[in-house]
C-alpha cells in the first residue's frame, strides 16, 4: 500500500505543481491518476517511484516513510520494491533489448541465468519475444513499451508505476498490458498506479483519481 499525505512540489520554487495532495493506493487495486496534460500525472509518479523528492508531505510505502530516507536506502527500495514503466520507454540504446529488461536484476541477487529465462518468458507473454536480441531502435514505439513493461515486471516489485502504459498500443494490446497490470494487483497482490488519458485504461482500473 502507497499512502501519499500533505504531498507538494513543483520544479522550480516560483511554480508548485502539486499542492498538498493526500491519496492512499491499496494493495491489491489499480488506481488510474487522470487529468489534463501538464497537471502533474507523471510527475507524481516520480515522486512515488522515489525519482523525485517532494517540498513537503510523507509518502509511505507499507507503512515505510520514503521522505528524508538516506540515498542509499532510497535506491535500494527502488530498486526492490518498485517497477516503473516510463511514458518514454527509455530504454538504454546501446544495450540489446533483453539486456535493459534484465537490467533490475543485480538488485535482487537473481542470477543472470534466472533473470534472462525469466526476461524471455514476460517477452513472449508480451509478443515481443522475438525482438530480445535487438537494439532499442530496432523496435516499434508499441513494442518499446511492452519491452519497458517486462523490464518493469521482472523483478517482481510490490508497486507498479507505469505512466501512460499504453500510449503507443493499438487496442488489442492495450488490452493485453490492462490485462497483466490487473492480475499483477488481484492475483499477486500488487499496488498498481497508471497515469492515463485512455477511457479504456480508466475503465479497466478499480479507482481513477483525477488530479
Ligand atoms: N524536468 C522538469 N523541469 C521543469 N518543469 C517540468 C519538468 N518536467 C515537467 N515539468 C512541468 O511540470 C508540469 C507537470 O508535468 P508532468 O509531466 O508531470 O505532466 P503530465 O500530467 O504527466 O502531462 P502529460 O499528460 O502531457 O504527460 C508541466 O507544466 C511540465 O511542463
Ligand atoms: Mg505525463
Amino acid at each position: 500500500m502507497v499512502v501519499i499525505e500533505g504531498l507538494s512540489f513543483g520544479y522550480r520554487r516560483s511554480e508548485p505543481i502539486l499542492v498538498d495532495l493526500s491519496f492512499e493506493f491499496p494493495t491489491g487495486t489499480v488506481t488510474a491518476v487522470t487529468g489534463p496534460s501538464g497537471k502533474g500525472k507523471s510527475t507524481l509518479l516520480y515522486l512515488v517511484g522515489l525519482l523525485l523528492s517532494p517540498w513537503e508531505g510523507s509518502i509511505r510505502i507499507d507503512e515505510v516513510e520514503t521522505v528524508g530516507m538516506p540515498d542509499r536506502a532510497r535506491s535500494r527500495l527502488r530498486g526492490e520494491r518498485i517497477g516503473f514503466v516510463f511514458q518514454d520507454a527509455a530504454l538504454d540504446a546501446t544495450r540489446t533489448v533483453v539486456d535493459n529488461v534484465v537490467e533490475g536484476s543485480v538488485y535482487t541477487g537473481m542470477s543472470r541465468r534466472a533473470a534472462v529465462r525469466r526476461a524471455r518468458e514476460l517477452m513472449d507473454r508480451f509478443g515481443v519475444g522475438l525482438r530480445a536480441d535487438h537494439r532499442p531502435g530496432e523496435v516499434s514505439g508499441g513494442q518499446a513499451q511492452r519491452v519497458a513493461l517486462c523490464r518493469a515486471l521482472l523483478v517482481d516489485p510490490d508497486v507498479i508505476l507505469a505512466d501512460e502504459p499504453t500510449g503507443n498500443l493499438d487496442v488489442g494490446t492495450a488490452q493485453v498490458v490492462i490485462d497483466a497490470l490487473r492480475e499483477a494487483a488481484h492475483s499477486e497482490a500488487k499496488t498498481v498506479i497508471v497515469a492515463t488519458h485512455d477511457p479504456d485504461v480508466m475503465a479497466a482500473c478499480d479507482r481513477v483519481w483525477e488530479l
